[in-house]
């Protein structure tokens, strides 16, 4: 897959300048809106996503394949090439959170979010958004009231967000055509790089909990075996949370 950077100074969120380009018919495949600054950066879950100016990678991917896509398959295709960029800068003990939290010791390094808008089958689209903290030694104090944040450079490593950049593009290019093409190739990655063969996993799954050993991830969800030995399948769509226990 081909990338087209498209560079701004500041705008309100890298992801909105990729839906205003689709909605104006202007956007394509492999397009990347990266931003040195964003005032209106967004998270999963309606949070923000603290972006200073040039202090961390903001950048938002359109992707308008042939056939639609799962969007689960992109949010862990993004996650690992996220994963693996931030191993290669340096942060050999990043850890993938379901689905796709980048942590180190539990703080908070990066973060995606897919996003689809207007379900045209004939034109399918999605923009992935990507967010990673590269030179921040502090955070705003907001975003530390709720959680533990952390960047490349808090880990100790010297990483300018340009490197990160290239990084990132060299990890995502092949991680999203499979999530594209090869998904099942791509769950195998994803429970090798999170370690979850062979585990006992507590799951949120919508408001239930259900605690039993790994047996498969695919596309159709995740399998585990309960105690009293019977499977039990979360869509992935309905899976909140994933601990291992
Ligand atoms: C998360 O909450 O984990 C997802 C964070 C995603 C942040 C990135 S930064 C680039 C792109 N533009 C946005 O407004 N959000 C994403």
């Amino acid at each position: 897959m081909q990338f087209h950077a498209i560079e701004h100074d500041v705008v309100d969120s890298t992801s909105e300048r990729a839906f205003a380009a689709l909605a104006a018919g202007v956007a394509r495949h492999g397009d990347v809106h990266i931003a040195r600054e964003q005032t209106a950066g967004r998270g999963r879950r309606g949070a923000s996503w603290a972006s200073a100016r040039d202090a961390g990678l903001y950048m938002s991917v359109v992707l308008r394949p042939a056939r639609p896509a799962n969007p689960a398959a992109l949010t862990i295709g993004a996650g690992l090439a996220v994963l693996e960029a931030v191993r290669d800068a340096g942060a050999r003990d990043a850890r993938l959170k379901w689905p796709n939290d980048v942590l180190v010791d539990g703080a908070k390094l990066a973060g995606i979010l897919v996003e689809t808008r207007g379900l045209d089958p004939a034109a399918p689209h999605y923009v992935v958004g990507i967010g990673i903290n590269v030179r921040q030694r502090e955070f705003p104090p907001e975003l530390l009231a709720q959680r533990a944040v952390t960047s490349l450079a808090l880990c100790g490593l010297d990483c300018t967000v340009s490197r990160a950049r290239e990084l990132l593009l060299e990890r995502l290019a092949g991680r999203l055509e499979q999530a594209l093409d090869e998904a099942p190739r791509l769950c195998g990655d994803y429970v090798a790089a999170t370690e979850l063969g062979g585990r006992l996993l507590e799951l949120e799954c919508g408001d239930e909990h259900v605690c039993g050993v790994f047996v498969e991830l695919t596309l159709r969800g995740l399998l585990v075996r309960t105690g009293d030995g019977v499977e039990r399948r979360c869509a992935l769509e309905h899976l909140r949370a994933v601990r291992t226990v």
